[in-house]
């Protein structure tokens, strides 16, 4: 989110700025049936698809003809996408955890045997690592060291674990990877602590991965706020129906995919708003890397 475009909201948690809203934007689908459009990854590997922005990615990519592996950890849930998902594309579920070692072994195999990956979307998350029932946010210092563990392995160790796994099928495909950041990595909100650190150190090992990995294209994109299960465990007993759905951030990833720009941090919002010629551009300065567009051709 944009602070200095929406005002400041007093919640549990401390003063936080709420999303922008507004008109959603069209989702820049295509038809479920059709040819298989260029350019563009072929096989994605979405972790966190059962709900949320990672099904409704999951969705937008299923109709443009992308060939799926999903996960999550809840296998009803997951099994009800693959349900839905499976009339539009190949799609390939798999239940588990991203801490799972194994289980990460079966994803990067399941997308090989699709023809390797050429698109991860680390999207799986957690706000504390453990379920907080209705209680707020922990400041730092009262934060169980074993949630603040399970924290940074579900939104730092398992993305990178699984980007390690799929590196190879990526290279191969001059592929990309997307981690899903969040404000809260670059803003100091109480209570956000554990979430917004591991957030932050994933934007960070993202950008050392593109400079590490030039051929490919590496962005950590913040979503901003969306009305989804993390967020209202985030905000528990509040309304958070002015907060956007999930789909109307869809076309800004729909535009990474479609328009390549520079490895880097990006803003949903920013892609919304910004002409093609501003995303071609690059990221902010502080955020984007040194490797120009051209390069990763
Ligand atoms: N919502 C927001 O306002 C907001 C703002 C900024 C950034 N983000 C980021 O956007 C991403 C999507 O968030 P969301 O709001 O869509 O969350 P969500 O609705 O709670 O969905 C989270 C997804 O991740 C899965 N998941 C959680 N832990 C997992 C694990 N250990 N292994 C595998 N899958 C796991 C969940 O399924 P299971 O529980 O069944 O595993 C679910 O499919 C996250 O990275 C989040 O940090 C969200």
């Amino acid at each position: 989110m944009n602070a200095s475009q929406t005002p400041p909201a007093q919640t549990s948690t401390g003063t936080r700025p709420t999303a922008a809203t507004g008109p959603a934007p069209e989702l820049a689908t295509g038809p479920a049936s059709g040819p298989v459009p260029e350019p563009g990854p072929r096989v994605v590997l979405i972790t966190g698809a059962s709900r949320g922005l990672g099904l409704e990615l999951a969705r937008a990519l299923a109709a443009e003809g992308r060939q799926l592996v999903l996960t999550a950890r809840n296998a009803a849930e997951l099994a009800a996408v693959e349900a839905e998902l499976a009339a539009v594309t190949k799609v390939v579920a798999l239940a588990g955890s991203v801490v799972d070692d194994d289980h990460r072994e079966r994803l990067a195999e399941a997308a090989a045997a699709l023809g390797g990956a050429e698109l991860l979307i680390n999207n799986a998350s957690t706000l504390t690592g453990y379920d907080l029932a209705g209680a707020a946010l922990p400041r730092l210092a009262d934060f169980p060291l074993t949630g603040l563990l399970e924290t940074f392995e579900v939104n730092v160790l398992g993305p990178l674990a699984l980007t390690q796994l799929v590196l190879p099928q990526l290279r191969e495909h001059a592929g990309a990877v997307v981690n899903l950041s969040s404000d809260a990595a670059v803003e100091a909100y109480a209570g956000w602590g554990g979430y917004g650190a591991s957030k932050a150190a994933l934007d960070h090992a993202s950008a050392v991965l593109a400079a590490e990995e030039p051929q490919l294209r590496v962005w950590a994109v913040d979503p901003g706020d969306m009305r989804t299960r993390m967020h209202q465990e985030a905000f528990p007993g509040e309304d958070i129906s002015d907060r956007p759905l999930p789909h109307t951030v869809v076309p800004a990833f729909l535009a990474l995919l479609r328009e390549r720009p520079a490895s880097g941090r990006y803003r949903a919002a920013d892609l919304l708003a910004g002409p093609t010629a501003d995303l071609l551009a690059g990221p902010t300065a502080e955020s984007a890397t040194s490797t120009t567009d051209e390069e990763h051709r």
